[in-house]
């Protein structure tokens, strides 16, 4: 993995235990999950930590049960993924919080599509809010502290040597269907898929593979009806029920048969 060094914990006060045990190595801390090398050179285990972030870093806080709550809806919105032969990182969820996953040499992208015009959209073009994106936009940022994640274009990011050609289209592509099979299976659950941020990597074998998280920390996510925010967005906010909001999403995506098939009692 291109980031294979321990990075300095961007939170000093959550002390990450990196000799946990033997087969359990920390060998990259984000900014919300901790990934952990296992005997197999090939898989990791991601483990979704309390801490939330917004506005570049700046908003900080750490609400009990966001891990959990965030392991459980990737692991759901994972395996809806791979009824429908999309290919993610997810093996299986270990315990709450932790989920086995392939190991993916990850490129330094932020995948967004959006169905909805909100958010940082409407601060750099002039779309109407809530306007009916038709067909979805794709767009793709640099994933890049020091640069505050600008927006890319294929040719800055080939320039760049992030991604050739190929792999652009196929990224784009994979994201279109993902976006297909998860607003389906959302609107079912009463959630409307606004827009949404992915990350992929390269797999073993060289294949482009869906990685990191699908959670409301990564989502837009509003209730169909009343179109209230069901997502990051109420922290962004400082609205005083933000887990609250992530129970409930996790509440609306995974059911009890996901708990019991994963050994989780609730
Ligand atoms: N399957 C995977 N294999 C290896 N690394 C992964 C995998 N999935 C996600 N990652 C990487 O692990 C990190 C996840 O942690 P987190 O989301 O907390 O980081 P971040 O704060 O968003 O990003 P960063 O710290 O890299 O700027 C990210 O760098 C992500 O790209
Ligand atoms: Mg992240």
């Amino acid at each position: 993995m291109k980031k294979a060094k321990i990075k300095n914990n961007y939170f000093k006060s959550q002390n990450v235990d990196v000799n946990m045990n033997d087969s359990k190595k920390l060998i990259y801390a984000g900014k919300a999950k901790d990934v952990y090398e296992t005997e197999k050179e090939d898989e990791v285990i991601v483990t979704f930590r309390d801490d939330i972030t917004a506005g570049d870093g700046d908003k900080k806080d750490n609400l009990k049960g966001k891990g959990e709550c965030n392991s459980l809806i990737s692991s759901k919105l994972f395996e809806v993924l791979e009824e429908k032969d999309i290919k993610t990182q997810y093996i299986k969820l270990i315990e709450n919080g932790s989920m086995l996953s392939k190991k993916l040499d990850m490129l330094p992208l932020e995948v967004i599509a959006r169905n909805i015009a909100t958010g940082s959209l409407l601060k750099k073009f002039p779309f109407k809010e809530n306007q009916k994106l038709d067909p979805p936009i794709i767009q793709m940022d640099y994933k890049n502290d020091e640069y505050h994640d600008p927006m890319l274009n294929d040719e800055i990011t080939k320039a760049l040597g992030l991604a050739t050609q190929e792999e652009l289209d196929e990224i784009k592509e994979i994201t279109l269907k993902i976006n297909e099979v998860l607003s389906k299976f959302l609107k079912e659950k009463e959630i409307l898929l606004v827009d949404f941020k992915l990350e992929f990597g390269k797999d073993s074998q060289g294949n482009i593979v869906l990685g990191d998280e699908i959670s409301p920390d990564t989502c837009r996510y509003w209730d169909i009806h009343t179109l209230k925010t069901l997502d990051k967005d109420s922290f962004r906010q400082s609205q005083d029920n933000v887990m609250d909001i992530y129970k409930q999403v996790c509440n609306m995506i995974v059911d009890e048969n996901d708990l019991k098939k994963w050994n989780i009692n609730n």
